[in-house]
């Protein structure tokens, strides 16, 4: 009889760009200041990309990174996603196509996802469907934003809380269930649709000389009611996780949250009985990076040795959509 098979990660790389913007530098630039900023939400910088830098090269940078350390070359890639709401093109070509391009992963499917900060969930709900369809055996799943090309720099509600930055992973396929991908699950409610958008420059308000001059290419976010949801929502989903799995958070070694704001994440850690020193923390030097936050903050645990092969985190995501998610897996890199 065949043996089962099941989806695990098996390894993570990121990618932030050289350029630190802090909270004085946005001191000259709106009407802020660093103590607000680190009150409410925990962020002392972030990184902004360059001018001539596009999502896909931070992407690809991580992706290289991600591919070495799993030993998986680019011809052994069957799939190529990325999950991004600041993509290098509106509409096409997809940066799943640029970036594979750039690895030299020709003649494989290659698509983005628009799942906001729930991006990398999202990745890891798709890339697990389709190893256990046996459609793939290695996909190359990547979380990047240039979120700084959609950011208003003249609105101080948004500017001072998002950073640029990527971070990917391979997911391939084990035998051993232990080391696999054990749960993921993904909603979202599009009713509050209103409460994270880029209204402009869609099919919505198609780009024109009005639309840029109300500024409605840029984000916007109705933060205080976003922050209400968002730590109702991110507890009990990980207590419906956890429970659905009959595991406890005594069983997780690390709880890797999306990285939006301090407060959100300790209130969650708190209302969850999570030890603080299992709850990751990379929002003080990369502010909120979307889709890239979660894989960051995974990388950040593997650079700083503080994850092995057979490392059990549970990871907990909200973003625009509404979208939500999260996953309990079993860290299968070296
Ligand atoms: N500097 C100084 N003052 C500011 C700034 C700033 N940068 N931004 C806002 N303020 C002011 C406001 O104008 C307001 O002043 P007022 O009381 O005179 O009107 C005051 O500070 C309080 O504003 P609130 O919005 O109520 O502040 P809050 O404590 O809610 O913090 C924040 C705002 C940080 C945005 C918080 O609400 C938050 O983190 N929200 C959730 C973000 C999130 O999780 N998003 C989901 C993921 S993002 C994605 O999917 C792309």
């Amino acid at each position: 009889m065949e043996k089962p098979i099941y989806a695990s990660l098996k390894s993570i790389g990121a990618y932030a760009p050289e350029r630190i913007v802090t909270n004085y530098d946005l001191e000259k630039i709106v009407d802020t200041n660093d103590e607000w900023i680190v009150k409410r939400t925990g962020i002392k910088e972030r990184r902004f990309a360059q001018d001539n830098e596009a999502t896909s090269d931070l992407a690809t940078k991580a992706a290289k990174i991600a591919l070495d350390r799993a030993k998986v070359t680019p011809k052994e890639v069957d799939m190529v996603i990325v999950a991004t709401i600041s993509p290098d093109f509106f509409c096409m070509p997809s940066t799943a196509c640029v970036v594979a391009n750039n690895l030299g992963i020709i003649g494989k499917p290659a698509f983005d996802i628009s799942a906001a900060c729930s991006g990398f969930v999202y990745l890891l709900f798709l890339a697990k469907s389709f190893i256990l369809a046996k459609a793939c055996k290695n996909i190359l799943i990547i979380g990047a934003e240039k979120i700084s090309s959609i950011l208003d720099m003249q609105d101080r509600n948004t500017c001072v809380l998002f950073g640029d930055g990527a971070g990917a992973a391979l997911v391939g396929v084990t035998e051993n269930k232990e080391k696999s991908i054990i749960e993921v699950q993904v909603s979202s409610n599009g009713e509050y649709q209103d409460f994270l958008i880029t209204p402009g420059c869609g099919s919505r308000y198609p780009t024109s000389k009005e639309v840029l001059e109300k500024r409605l290419q840029f984000l916007k976010m109705k933060g205080n009611e976003t922050f209400k949801i968002a730590v109702k929502t991110l507890i009990n989903d990980v207590v419906e996780i956890l429970e659905k799995n009959h595991l406890n958070i005594n069983d997780i070694d690390f709880f890797v949250p999306h990285q939006a704001n301090k407060r959100i994440i300790t209130a969650v850690g708190e209302a969850l009985n999570i030890a603080p020193e299992k709850v990751v923390l990379t929002v003080q030097k990369y502010g909120n990076t979307s889709a890239a936050s979660i894989p960051m903050a995974i990388n950040e645990l593997y650079e700083e040795g503080r994850i092995q092969n057979g490392s059990r985190l549970l990871l907990d995501a909200f973003g625009g959509g509404l979208t939500w998610g999260s996953a309990i897996l079993t860290f299968n890199g070296n």
